[in-house]
C-alpha cells in the first residue's frame, strides 16, 4: 500500500525527498552550474554583480537565500558537496525570486585546484564548517594551512573570508592558522547583522558552543 509518508529517492548517491527531486528537475537548469572542463567563467555567470562571493558548504541554504535577497547587487556561487540541500536552496531561490545565486554540487577542493581563475572572488562565506570535534578527526577540518594556500590566489587583494563557527576550540585553531599566514589579516569580529541565524545558532548555546565570527582580509 502506498503510504503518505515522505518517500525518499536516491540520486547521485544521495537520498532526497520527492519534493527535492521535483525542485531539482525544474530548477537545476536555471540555477545549477556543472563543473566545467576548464575554468569557470564567473563574470559571465554574474554579469551584473558588483561582487562575486562564494559560499562554501551552504547546507540547506537558509543563510544563502536570505543573504542573496538582502544583497541583490552581489552574485553568490553556493557550493555544497552534500546533495540534499541543493533542491531545498533552489526552491527557496524560486520562492524569493532571486537572480543572483548559482549552485554547484561539488567538493570545493577540486574547484579551487582546477576550475577557478586567480583573483576571481571578492569574498568567501564559510558558515559553520564541520567542527570535527574528536581529536582523531581534527585533521578533517577544512581550515588548515594548505586550505589557506589553496584559496588565497583566488581571492582578489582586499577581498575577504568570513567564517562563523559554534565550536570554540575550532575558532581558536582558525585564529592560529590565519595568524601564521602573511596573506591574510583580521580576526574575531562581532556577529554581523547581515548574517542570518541558521539552525546551528538556534541550538542551545553552551560554553563550547558559543558562536564566533571571524573575518580576514587578503592583504597581498
Ligand atoms: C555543519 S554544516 C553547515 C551548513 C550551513 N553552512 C549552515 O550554516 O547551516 C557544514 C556543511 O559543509 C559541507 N561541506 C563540508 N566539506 C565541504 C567541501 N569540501 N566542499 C563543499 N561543502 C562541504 C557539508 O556537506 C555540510 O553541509
Amino acid at each position: 500500500m502506498e503510504t503518505r509518508s515522505v518517500r525518499s529517492y536516491r540520486l547521485r548517491g544521495s537520498r532526497i525527498t520527492r519534493s527535492q527531486a521535483s525542485a531539482l528537475e525544474r530548477f537545476w537548469p536555471l540555477y545549477g552550474i556543472e563543473i566545467p572542463e576548464g575554468k569557470l567563467d564567473l563574470p559571465g555567470l554574474f554579469p551584473n554583480s558588483e561582487k562575486i562571493i562564494m559560499e562554501i558548504g551552504f547546507g540547506m541554504g537558509e543563510a544563502t537565500a536570505l543573504i542573496g535577497r538582502d544583497f541583490p547587487n552581489d552574485g553568490f556561487l553556493a557550493v555544497e558537496v552534500h546533495f540534499p540541500g541543493v533542491g531545498k536552496l533552489m526552491a527557496r531561490i524560486e520562492e524569493l525570486g532571486l537572480k543572483n545565486i548559482r549552485i554547484m554540487e561539488t567538493d570545493v577542493h577540486p574547484l579551487f585546484e582546477e576550475h577557478l581563475e586567480d583573483l576571481s572572488l571578492d569574498g568567501i562565506h564559510l558558515f559553520f564548517p564541520d567542527p570535527w570535534q574528536k581529536k582523531k578527526h581534527n585533521k578533517r577540518r577544512i581550515i588548515n594551512p594548505e586550505f589557506l594556500a589553496l584559496i588565497a590566489p583566488k581571492i582578489k587583494t582586499g577581498g575577504f573570508i568570513h567564517i562563523a563557527t559554534d565550536w570554540v576550540p575550532y575558532a581558536e585553531v582558525i585564529e592560529e592558522v590565519f595568524a601564521s599566514s602573511a596573506v591574510f589579516e583580521g580576526g574575531v569580529v562581532d556577529r554581523p547583522e547581515w548574517r542570518p541565524l541558521t539552525r546551528f545558532e538556534g541550538q542551545g548555546i553552551t560554553k563550547d558552543h558559543q558562536v564566533t565570527d571571524l573575518r580576514y582580509r587578503k592583504i597581498n
